[in-house]
């Protein structure tokens, strides 16, 4: 396969996240060094459906570096999951000469990609969303980012809770995953984190707060995931702000409460120098990858390296870890692979707990 490829699709698929443009900008530069055609297409799967597809030069993405959302616009495409979706999207790489995708996004970018590469279309995804939650890397595109626009928004919660002698509960996105949640709240000091992996005693936290209080503190912070269970039919978050101002207001020791949620404001914004660096990283091994004839495979970061792993296994890693296994998914696996696979979901978790015990330890 190695020296056939001549013009290379690049895609930005599922929720948008900081760094996707610059990663854009890194596969169209590396790849038009090389000799090889780049394309854009609009819109992620959908665009390879409706052939939403134009040339890029070096010129059009050099104002991509420092681009917030994604410049190649995205969507989540249930069409492109269905046979005449998919049959559709073939044809259009056929009739544009496109002899590989590099596609990035999350989970549901890495199933489009494993389902164009068993097509014949060579596809290499490189990990995007906030959320950080793909299994098989250290880290995924818009992260850091996400993590410092909740820290602007944070500090400045903390400034006018200290004001005023309040608690203010945030909410953080983050869907089923508490990457964001945990790491943001370590960092804004929060005297409280509750993320849905993690066993949470809400009488315990409840009287932390109450006792902190009592001892002099003036202003609290309390960081909620989006993905933690939500309790009496509402999300967790706006239960436990009503439960703090309800119970401490009848027991005359009040602790005034507000709830914020930043949800979609944490998407935006001009990616930050770790996504920057990342971006670039990552497209480059992708673009190296599609020349050496690889295909269904992901860029992952790994201890400080960047190695390409086989998506299938990926995303099986990444069900694991997130105890969604569905039957027959291990039997392609030998037994030395799924005790890897256990070993390295056991690490992940190891390494959460680690830092949620840090969380508590600071809180
Ligand atoms: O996966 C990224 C993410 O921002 C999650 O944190 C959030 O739950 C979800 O996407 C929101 O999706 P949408 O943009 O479709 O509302």
């Amino acid at each position: 396969m190695a020296n056939t490829i001549k013009k290379i699709g690049v895609l930005t698929s599922g929720g948008d996240a900081p760094g996707m443009s610059t990663a854009v900008r890194a596969v169209a530069l590396a790849a038009l060094k090389q000799g090889i055609e780049v394309v854009a297409i609009y819109e992620g799967y959908k665009g390879l459906i409706y052939n939403n597809i134009k040339p890029l030069k070096n010129t059009d993405v050099l104002n991509f570096i420092n681009a917030g959302g994604t410049t190649l616009l995205s969507d989540r495409c249930d069409e492109f999951k269905t046979e005449e979706g998919m049959a559709k999207a073939i044809a259009t790489c056929k009739e544009e000469n496109i002899d590989a995708i590099i596609a990035i996004g999350g989970d549901g970018t890495f199933r489009g990609a494993t389902d164009l590469s068993h097509r014949g279309i060579p596809t290499i995804g490189i990990p995007a969303t906030i959320d950080n939650d793909i299994t098989s890397t250290d880290y995924a595109l818009g992260f850091d980012t996400a993590m410092n626009t909740n820290l602007m928004l944070g500090d400045r919660l903390r400034d006018t809770c200290w004001s005023h002698a309040r608690c203010n509960v945030i909410e953080i996105m983050g869907r089923g995953a508490g990457y964001l949640a945990l790491q943001s709240g370590i960092a804004l000091g929060a005297t409280i984190v509750a993320i849905p992996e993690c066993d949470f005693d809400e009488e315990a936290a409840i009287a932390k707060l109450k006792a902190a209080r009592a001892n002099g503190q003036r202003s609290f912070i309390i960081a909620v995931a989006e993905g933690f269970p939500e309790k009496d039919g509402v999300p967790y978050g706006e239960y436990l702000t009503k439960r703090i101002n309800t119970e401490t207001k009848a027991e005359g020791a009040w602790i005034d409460t507000k709830f914020c949620r930043p949800a979609h404001m944490v998407r935006g914004g001009a990616p930050t120098l770790r996504d920057r660096l990342m971006a670039a990283q990552f497209a480059e091994k992708a673009v190296e990858l599609i020349l050496a004839g690889k295909s269904d495979c992901v860029v992952c970061a790994r201890n400080g390296e960047i190695v390409e792993t086989d998506i299938s296994y990926a995303l099986i890693l990444d069900r694991m870890y997130k105890g969604k296994l569905k039957d027959g998914d291990l039997d392609k696996f030998s037994e030395e692979q799924v005790e890897a696979m256990k070993a390295f979901c056991a690490m992940r978790k190891a390494e959460l707990d680690k830092m949620y015990a840090l969380a508590n330890l600071l809180a």
